[in-house]
């Protein structure tokens, strides 16, 4: 199965930005917990991490034709409040995308509560730090096998 993750802003300052709320791993760690999960599961995985909205777009839109990909894992960071140009991709894609927060979204300031990009979604993981990509993935990898 091939499936695409893709980190969107500000997650490339993990480790050092707010420990006590995103954990103290770097994004290369939870990136090679990824690839590892990946290897163990026979998934191909291209990961990339973006601080703009037009290139998540972009990478969303391509996915399927560059990279044959058959589920996308997202964490739209701070877009996942607002950016409905990010939720008419998700909407607009025929792949199902998991949107994934390594913060519990729920239990933190109302304006982070909410997602304009879960109703679009497979589903959201959301309070389980990095561990939450690898349930992303697996939910993706369960969904194939089902059919
Ligand atoms: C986040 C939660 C967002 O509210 C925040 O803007 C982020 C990270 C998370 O992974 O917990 O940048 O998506």
């Amino acid at each position: 199965m091939n499936m695409m993750v893709i980190h969107g802003p500000n997650l490339n300052l993990l480790g050092t930005r707010k420990p006590e709320i995103y954990g103290k791993k770097t994004l290369n760690e939870i990136n090679s917990e990824i690839l590892c999960y990946a290897k163990e599961n026979n998934i191909k995985v291209e990961i990339f991490q973006s601080n703009s909205e037009s290139e998540i777009i972009d990478l969303l839109h391509k996915s399927k034709e560059i990279f044959q990909s058959q589920g996308i894992v997202l964490n739209p960071a701070a877009y996942t409040h607002y950016s409905y140009a990010i939720a008419d991709a998700v909407e607009a894609i025929e792949i199902p995308v998991v949107e994934v927060h390594l913060s519990n979204i729920h239990g933190r300031e109302e304006f982070r509560r909410k997602s304009v990009i879960a109703p679009f979604a497979m589903g959201q993981v959301s309070g389980f730090g990095g561990h939450g990509y690898i349930l992303a993935m697996d939910a993706l990898l369960n969904k194939k096998r089902r059919g």
